[in-house]
């Protein structure tokens, strides 16, 4: 959300009643994202829970996050990450497995050839903290669900079955690009300059996927961007990150709240089944 300060807040609650008129949105402002440096939204709108990837604000700030009744949430790839987290006042960890679509969390390490997949990572991060695990990365349905379960997760953060939702803002290519039977995904740091896992495309082959020269985070959406727009204008997602996490076939065309409800319902009865087996 790029608004801050003053101004952002003003126009947040501008957009924030806007949306509630339409009925897009609660009162209570669930559902509203706050990153870090945006301190004033989360003291203005006191959400229950603030995620935050790529580790920690400073102590200041957090602490302002926690003094506004904020749980916080810490995104981990590696076990010493979530040790960091939850001795730096993380109140629950996601445990970002490799198969995540979209920006990785990791802030401890750079080496994407040791990230861990998301059945070895839940575990051991589940053993190492004393905090609630979430896990994340590759759970698109109610078997990964009570996967994460298993593996000892209080639960779960889905992105890629959300990316199928009418709801999605994605472009027609992504949305293609995510059911297409050979759409091979990748940890690639050609599009922002960190490592984020995206279907494989044309500048992703040509270029990456890892790219030594990538111009540093953030700046390499800016140097792709004008090649990215002429693409997209045309209806093809060659030049843009077309963001997936591995499981992202699995998803369906469902509204959020439908999708919502039917992967609880679902998970609810695998479990039981698997309670009962
Ligand atoms: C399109 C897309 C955008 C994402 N953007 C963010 C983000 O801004 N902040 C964040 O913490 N995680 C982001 N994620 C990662 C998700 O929060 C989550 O860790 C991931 O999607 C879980 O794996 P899955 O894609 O296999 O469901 C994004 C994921 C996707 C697919």
């Amino acid at each position: 959300m790029p608004a801050c300060g003053r101004r952002g807040v003003r126009l947040l609650r501008h957009q924030h009643a806007a949306l509630v008129r339409r009925g897009l949105a609660a009162e209570d402002g669930q559902g509203l994202v706050a990153v870090a440096g945006e301190d004033e939204l989360v003291e203005a709108f006191r959400p229950e829970i603030v995620s935050f990837h790529f580790g920690l604000p400073d102590k200041s700030l957090l602490k302002r996050v926690k003094d506004a009744g904020c749980v916080v949430v810490g995104c981990a790839t590696v076990v010493k990450e979530a040790v960091w987290l939850e001795q730096n006042g993380a109140d629950a960890i996601i445990a970002q497995g490799a198969e995540a679509g979209g920006h990785r969390g990791m802030f401890l390490t750079d080496d994407i050839a040791t990230q861990v997949g998301t059945f070895a990572l839940v575990p051991q991060i589940a053993d190492a903290v004393s905090v609630p695990v979430i896990a994340a990365g590759g759970v698109t349905d109610a078997r990964g669900i009570a996967a994460a379960f298993a593996l000892g997760a209080a639960g779960v953060q889905i992105g890629s079955a959300y990316l199928h939702t009418p709801e999605s803002k994605i472009s027609k290519a992504h949305r293609a690009a995510l059911t297409q039977a050979e759409a091979a995904t990748v940890l690639t740091n050609v599009f922002t300059g960190r490592p984020a896992r995206s279907v494989v495309n044309r500048f992703v082959r040509e270029v990456g996927p890892v790219a030594a020269e990538a111009p540093e985070f953030p700046l390499a959406a800016g140097a792709v961007a004008p090649l990215r727009a002429a693409a997209e204008k045309q209806g093809s997602g060659d030049f843009g990150p077309l963001w997936a996490g591995q499981a992202a076939a699995l998803g369906r065309p469902l509204g959020a709240t439908e999708l919502t409800r039917a992967l609880a319902k679902e998970a609810l009865a695998r479990l039981r089944r698997l309670a009962s087996a």
